[in-house]
């Protein structure tokens, strides 16, 4: 008889013969055969995809330092002319086109179709469990799909891929209004930084209408988008040129991508000793680690517009420090308790950091009414 000692050849569980500390996520990802990209960030247009035969797409499970528990990206490729293999699943979906024009259907209960099309920049969300097919328009040009999951959340907790995958039941309430599939919506004003757009597709994500949200940095713009009615919450920012958001820290699991501009985010956990840097343009991704400070710049000639998706909605919290994060407010300075740092109480070499980037890139700094340690007065 013959036996063999490599691990390769054996299954996760029977790597384990104890079965302890299973991740059941990661374990179906590597029975699908999908690629693995792993960083603390990513550019999502460099990424390689491989043959995904379950989506009929290529594709590249995308797991970053601060995904957190519940989130995943695949970053997936539709090739000219195509189309995907229909699926429906048990998690969330929110899809973000970084290039290609196409459009997708999808299927409601009563067995309508909803379809609408969609070009670079679009964003859109497929609704619990509903089947749904993309279709690539050109007959030239790959389109690449961000598609920001709950896949994670949903197989660690039920670890059963056909309950995931082949499951028959219907989520109504999930479709929202026929007409949120034309790029239609509710505005539901709240509050600054918690104003909420509800729709399931947004045309064009750098020309959607932001609110302003002083508090989190001079000029700042936001808007929550609540799509699908998901758990999966979603929203963009941007900053005007030559300024910069306040730092700030939270749970892990926001992933955030840029759509216009470019700039640079910084993450540290103590101070500048333990800095991270990831320069950023469109169609890169990050993901904060747990309690990481992070800080986003805009360093370019142009408004920096980002989109972040994050597992836990203002509708939805799902968690209990979401919850109270939402009703405390994001933007409580550290001196009070919260998570932010103000301008006046940043560290040196921020301030310093952006004026040499300012006169790297020849953009002018707007922080002038603000005493920020470091910064060189106008
Ligand atoms: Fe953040």
């Amino acid at each position: 008889m013959h036996m063999s000692n490599s691990n390769e050849a054996k299954t996760p569980a029977a790597r384990d013969p104890y079965k302890i500390l299973r991740d059941p996520y990661l374990e179906w990802i590597e029975r699908e055969g999908a690629a693995v990209f792993e960083d603390f960030g990513c550019n999502m247009f460099e990424v390689e995809t491989k043959p995904w035969p379950r989506f009929g797409m290529d594709g590249v499970a995308v797991h970053l330092k601060g995904r957190g528990d519940f989130m995943s990206i695949f970053v997936m490729d539709l090739k000219p002319g195509k189309s995907s293999t229909p699926v429906r699943h048990l998690y969330e979906e929110t899809i973000y086109v970084l290039a290609g024009r196409g459009s997708t259907t999808i299927e409601a209960a009563d067995g309508r179709k909803y379809s609408f099309e969609w070009g670079p920049g679009s964003l859109f969300a497929i609704p619990l469990n509903a089947r749904y097919q993309h279709f690539n328009g050109s007959g030239r040009d790959t389109a690449r799909l961000a598609c920001s999951t709950t896949a994670p959340g949903s197989m660690n907790m039920f670890y059963n891929e056909n309950f995931i995958f082949d499951n028959p039941w219907h989520f109504p309430e999930r479709m929202g209004q026929d007409r949120y599939f034309d790029g239609d919506g509710d505005y539901i004003p709240i509050k600054p930084g918690q104003n909420i757009w509800e729709t399931n597709f947004v045309p064009d994500l750098a020309s959607l209408e932001l609110t302003d949200w002083a508090a989190r940095g001079v000029g700042s713009t936001n808007i929550m988008l609540m799509m699908a009615d998901s758990v999966m919450h979603v929203h963009s920012s941007e900053m005007p040129v030559g300024t910069y958001k306040k730092a700030h820290r939270h749970d892990p699991g926001a992933h955030v991508m840029c759509v216009t501009g470019k700039g640079y985010s910084l993450g540290w956990f103590k101070d500048e000793s333990d800095l991270i840097r990831v320069d950023w343009t469109h169609g890169v991704v990050f993901a904060p680690m747990n309690n990481m400070f992070h800080q986003h710049f805009n360093a370019g000639p142009m408004p920096a517009r980002y989109l972040a998706t994050i597992f836990g909605s203002l509708r939805y919290p799902f968690l209990t420090n979401k919850r109270e994060l939402n009703q405390s407010g994001v933007d409580t300075s550290v001196k009070e308790g919260g998570n932010q740092i103000e301008y006046e109480d940043q560290f040196p070499l921020i301030a310093q950091m952006y004026e040499e980037s300012a006169r790297e890139n020849g953009f002018e700094v707007k922080m002038s009414k603000f005493d920020i340690p470091g910064m060189k007065k106008r």
